[in-house]
């Protein structure tokens, strides 16, 4: 299959591009389009057999739920069924948050093909700030279900090119919508009330670390982090939020403590630095094959987010034995860096 990627240059130009994509998930092709977290590899939601493409194009386990784009706080209720006493919390979580990278674990509305959740219940929910997803949501008056645009358990796409080098000859078509503004997936969170007493603060457990931080939800809810050990390989609640993931193809070694580092005689190291200041202790360990720097100088975390993907594939391809990563501040999406580099490290 030849793979075309669809440039868009001007407002004539972004209508054509729209009207094709629109035409080919029409069609029941996949179709990946930017996001303003990673690009994502969308299908319309309802139809089984365009939904099947997403999990062969990425090669990806039939029993890992896919989310949902809506495009609207009102259209949610297309794809989710939200009981009584939850819709107090997430009218609050998605008058503020959306449209943005928040995805909403729901029980499912069972018009959505049980293809999409892998089965399950439940539902993830999500609505796109990209201006060129919304408009194509919105044409195709269709929720799209959309996993990030990269093989099963590999780096995440942050421009029109990683997807090409992820996905070249097994989809028809790419969106070019320019790099990511976020550059992490979605903070995917599941809403409970306390049993007991329903009139209580709701309680807001994290799933996924994601650009919105524990700290800007926990005005909302108690806030609960359910860990990586919590999530088996087989745990069946989240059983996509597996051990390893956005794995680059180079050994990756999230290295917590530089006293720990030693040099094997004959390899070659990447280092992948949080700020590249030598008084962090990971500068002058090791005279360094190459050296990636997420956000030079005072390191802020928002910056070090939108440049982890693109930065991670970069030092993949440069052809290193092994990449040693610095932990980075948990501040802000500091967590959610975090989180990706322990998934990503050999365990
Ligand atoms: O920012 C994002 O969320 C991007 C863009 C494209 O929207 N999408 C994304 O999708 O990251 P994906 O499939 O790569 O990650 C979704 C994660 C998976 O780990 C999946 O297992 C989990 O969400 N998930 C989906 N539905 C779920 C459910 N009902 N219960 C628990 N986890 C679920
Ligand atoms: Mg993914």
């Amino acid at each position: 299959m030849d793979t075309q990627i669809a440039r868009t240059e001007n407002e004539e130009t972004t209508h054509e591009v729209v009207k094709t994509a629109v035409e080919e998930l029409q069609k029941g092709n996949v179709v990946a389009l930017p996001t303003e977290t990673v690009y994502g590899l969308a299908a319309d939601a309802f139809n089984p057999e365009a939904v099947a493409k997403i999990f062969e194009a990425k090669d990806r386990p039939r029993f890992d739920p896919l989310i949902v784009h809506v495009a609207s706080q009102k259209a949610l209720r297309e794809v989710a069924d939200v009981p009584e006493e939850l819709r107090k919390i997430v009218r609050t979580l998605t008058e503020l948050f959306w449209p943005g990278p928040l995805t909403l674990i729901l029980p499912k509305n069972e018009k959505v093909p049980d293809i999409v959740s892998a089965g399950l219940p439940t539902i993830g929910v999500r609505c796109s700030k990209h201006p060129l997803f919304a408009e194509i949501l919105e044409s195709l008056g269709r929720p799209l279900a959309a996993p990030s645009a990269n093989r099963f358990g590999r780096i995440s796409p942050t421009s029109a090119d990683a997807v090409m080098s992820e996905l070249e000859g097994r989809i028809p078509l790419i969106v070019d919508g320019g790099a990511c503004a976020r550059g992490l997936e979605s903070t995917i969170v599941r809403v409970k009330v306390p049993e007991k007493n329903s009139k209580g603060k709701a309680i807001i457990q994290i799933l996924r670390h994601g650009p919105i931080s524990a700290d800007e939800l926990k005005r909302y809810g108690k806030i609960e982090v359910v860990s990586n050990d919590e999530v088996s390989d087989n745990a069946p609640e989240a059983p996509g939020l597996l051990a390893s993931h956005y794995a680059p193809q180079t050994p990756l070694r999230l290295l917590k403590d530089p006293k720990d580092f030693k040099a094997e005689a004959g390899k070659s190291y990447g280092l992948l630095s949080y700020r590249g200041k030598k008084k962090d202790g990971y500068l002058n360990l090791h005279p360094w094959d190459e050296i990636e720097i997420l956000s030079p100088g005072s390191g802020k975390t928002v910056e070090a987010a939108l440049r982890f993907f693109f930065i991670l594939r970069k030092l993949d391809e440069l052809g290193v034995d092994e990449i040693i990563a610095e932990p980075v501040s948990e501040f802000g999406a500091g967590a959610a860096i975090m989180e990706r580099l322990q998934r990503a490290s050999v365990k």
